[in-house]
């Protein structure tokens, strides 16, 4: 305790000793959570922390999250350092969606307007037309299928299917998955809605369809937090990373939250729904890379105008 302590007050000091601002999402450990509301950063989904990256006047932003988080900042600002608490933090997202294969399957579509997820590389970005985030994928993608565009989704299949059933939109998919949210099992979920029958089911939609199904609302992290607080529910069971829930829980004290039950879970581990590259960030490398400067994101400067290109149309859409 006396250790975290003394490591949040470094860590504090640091920032403004560096003009430095922290952004986390929010499935890091809360003090990191906290830590980056308390020196006026923030928490928050993907979309936010990069538009929150891209406008904030401090010349070095920690980004407290995974790789692709870091890469959008840079991307979006190449002027500023970008530190991570640990590099090797990535997504079984964009690790599975390499860019020569992408590329060749783009290849295979050229009559469609590509969109991906940014859960992505940024060489993956600059083969593409739009990026989303969860926040907004669904309004960007009725709004191409309005002015009568067919895409190519890439590569979280399960919110690309989402996207089609309540889009109706025309859409070939790339086949990756969230090794979190993949994991959520529909039958021991609807076993928990009977345990509590006025419980209020929220699911991010990186979840299989069974468990999209089930949710009395379906979005981004931002989205089920503000679900939880709008809904007129004093319970809520919570199909995403573990992470959320302490921000579910301290903004809602009233309110009672239970994680969804994923193949793990059910029966002997309670908290197996954390994704392991999240769990990378500690107290201990934030202070490490602020005295340091160890942990600079690198983009490689001939990808970025083209990998900006999709971050620009996504933020303009969104303002
Ligand atoms: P959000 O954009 O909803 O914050 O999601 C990011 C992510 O990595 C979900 O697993
Ligand atoms: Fe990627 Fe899933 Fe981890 Fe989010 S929770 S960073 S989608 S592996």
């Amino acid at each position: 305790q006396a250790e975290r302590a003394e490591l949040k007050a470094r860590i504090c000091r640091l920032l403004k000793e560096k003009n430095a601002v922290m952004v986390s999402h929010y499935y890091v450990h809360p003090d990191l959570q906290d830590l980056a509301e308390e020196t006026g950063g923030i928490v928050s989904d993907s979309l936010e922390m990069a538009r929150f990256g891209r406008d904030h006047p401090a010349q070095t932003l920690v980004v407290s999250g995974v790789r692709f988080m870091g890469e959008t900042a840079k991307i979006l600002s190449p002027e500023k350092t970008v530190l991570m608490p640990d590099l090797d933090a990535t997504c079984s997202l964009d690790l599975g969606c390499p860019v020569e294969e992408f590329s060749a399957f783009c290849d295979q579509h050229p009559d469609r307007a590509v969109v991906v997820y940014a859960n992505t590389s940024a060489a993956v970005k600059a083969r593409a037309d739009w990026l989303v985030t969860s926040s907004c994928a669904l309004e960007i993608v009725a709004a191409l299928k309005a002015a009568g565009q067919k895409i190519l989704w890439a590569p979280d299949r399960h919110l690309g299917a989402y996207i089609q059933r309540e889009t109706g939109a025309d859409m070939v998919f790339w086949n990756g998955a969230c090794i979190v949210h993949d994991e959520f099992k529909a039958l021991e979920l609807e076993l928990l809605k009977q345990e509590h029958p006025q419980a209020k089911v929220l699911v991010h939609p990186e979840s299989p369809a069974e468990v999209v199904a089930l949710a009395d609302a379906v979005g981004s992290t931002s989205a089920i937090l503000k679900a939880a607080r709008e809904m007129d529910a004093a319970e809520f069971i919570v199909a995403t990373d573990n992470g959320m829930m302490h921000k579910l829980r301290t903004l809602n004290p009233g309110k009672t939250f239970y994680e969804a039950p994923t193949a793990g879970n059910s029966a002997t581990c309670k908290s197996c729904a954390h994704c392991p590259w999240m769990a990378m960030n500690g107290l201990a490398d934030v202070a490490r890379v602020l005295e340091t400067g160890a942990n600079a994101i690198q983009v490689d400067t001939a990808l970025i105008p083209r990998a900006r290109q999709p971050i620009d149309r996504m933020l303009a859409f969104t303002a």
